[in-house]
């Protein structure tokens, strides 16, 4: 397993372009079932789980090629409904071939999906929302087969707005005969995203970013060219790591107004940011400051999945903050590795109570998730010493080459592989 070594310490400096979203980018990748030909799709990152969506796709006999940042996929020749197990318990978003299979085949066959540690992650609102539009379900043990001759619009209510929820009731109505009225409905920008995306292959989506969206089905969608938003989950994690390393840090091709929660809790931390279009640059020139308290929320709320980096960065904080986990109930993993390198934070059930402290030192520490993983890379960066990442593969899903990402903006970390010699980070 690969092992990323940090020698922390030094602020980071420079310009990062920022890659697109993988969580736009794979149910994306998954509507392109609904129609039969060639999509051609750009800024679509090189990541374990986009790695994984294209290995379903080709198995369900689309041809599907990753070059550069683009993405061409042939749906023509996709002949399978069944998603294989092994690829099912990959990652959680292989979760987001159940509508469109559906829709284009009546039929589809999955397993209960994989995905990071970090809680229950049922899919009972992903299930109910096909019945609604009037799939029959049929579950055994870890594989659940799911029937419709017909899909018709419907008027559904989701109990919690659960993102990929969202996006599945949306595939599969996009052709559904009928209107689809989905309230409660996430926010994501990443669902406007795939409003936007099976609008250009002829849906009539609209609401897309507001808590109700509307569905009008269409006969039938063609493919099309589509270039993937940006990824603003990666832009938080560089914004966050330039704040903790009391750097300065110009990101390029990404998108501010995504951001905005992220950027009120750091002004609160007195970070500097200054916005021009899609460039923006963070810079802290001083320790921050603590924030009373900060509460996970779906969009437009403080972000679940920047949670953890956020809390590095109050872990050196002066004074006591308090950040609230609500999406999540095993989301706190991170804590006792960061414990380990000198932070001071205890938990209650969903609350973490955050003594900042002066400074934290290298450890090695263990990425037990993805965006867990990606705050031990912050922590090392922002520590004394030597910090040594273990279990990487979890890093790898969300983020291009972190420690290349990185390097650019002076960090001395390197990747350490099995097969590679050991590293000298003397220099
Ligand atoms: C998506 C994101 C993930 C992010 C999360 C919340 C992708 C590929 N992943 O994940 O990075 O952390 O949104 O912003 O877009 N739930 C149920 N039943 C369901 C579905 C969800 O109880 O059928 C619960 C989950 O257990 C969780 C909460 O709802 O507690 C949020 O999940 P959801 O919004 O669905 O997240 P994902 O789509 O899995």
């Amino acid at each position: 397993m690969d092992k990323l070594v940090i020698e922390g310490g030094s602020p980071l400096s420079g310009t990062i372009r920022i890659h697109g979203a993988k969580n736009a980018a794979l149910p994306i990748l998954a509507a392109c079932l609904l129609a039969e030909g060639q999509f051609k799709l750009s800024n679509v990152p090189h990541l374990l789980d986009i790695e994984v969506m294209l290995n379903i796709l080709g198995r369900l006999g689309s041809k599907c090629k990753h070059e550069l940042e683009s993405v061409t996929v042939d749906t023509a020749s996709a002949n399978s409904f069944h998603v294989p197990e092994d690829l099912m318990k990959q990652m959680r978003s292989s979760i987001f071939l159940m509508g469109p299979l559906l829709a284009r085949f009546g039929e589809v066959t999955i397993y209960q999906p994989g995905g990071c540690a970090i809680g229950e992650r049922k899919i009972d609102l992903h299930l109910r929302g096909l019945q609604a539009l009037g799939a029959e379900i049929d579950e055994s043990d870890q594989k659940i087969h799911c029937k419709a001759s017909r899909l018709v619009g419907a008027d559904i209510h989701l109990d919690f707005a659960s993102v990929g929820a969202t996006e599945n009731i949306m595939m599969a109505a996009a052709t559904a005969s009928g209107t689809t009225v989905l309230s409660n409905a996430a926010r994501e920008p990443e669902i406007q995203d795939l409003q936007n995306f099976l609008n250009s292959m002829g849906a009539n989506i609209i609401g897309a970013g507001t808590d109700t969206i509307t569905i009008h089905g269409v006969e039938k969608l063609q493919p099309c060219q589509y270039e993937i938003i940006p990824d603003r989950i990666v832009a938080g994690t560089v914004m966050i790591a330039a704040a903790a390393t009391r750097g300065q840090v110009t990101l390029t091709h990404c998108n501010p107004s995504h951001l905005s929660s992220l950027i009120h809790v750091l002004k609160r931390a007195g970070v500097q940011t200054s916005i021009c279009n899609d460039i923006m640059t963070v810079s802290c020139m001083a320790r921050p400051k603590a924030v009373e308290r900060i509460v996970t929320s779906p969009y437009p709320s403080f972000p679940t999945d920047l949670q953890s980096q956020v809390m590095v960065l109050l872990s050196l904080a002066d004074g006591f903050s308090i950040m609230k986990e609500t999406v999540f109930e095993g989301r706190f993993k991170h804590v006792e590795e960061l414990c380990r390198m000198g932070a001071d934070i205890t938990t209650d059930l969903n609350c973490a109570f955050i003594r900042g402290v002066q400074r934290i030192y290298g450890a090695t520490v263990e990425a037990t998730d993805l965006r867990a993983g990606a705050a031990l890379v912050i922590a090392g960066l922002a520590a004394q010493g030597t910090t040594i990442v273990e279990q990487v593969h979890h890093i790898d899903r969300g983020y291009d080459r972190i420690e290349k990402m990185f390097q650019g903006l002076g960090a001395r970390m390197m990747r350490h592989s099995p097969v590679t010699k050991p590293l000298d980070l003397a220099n």
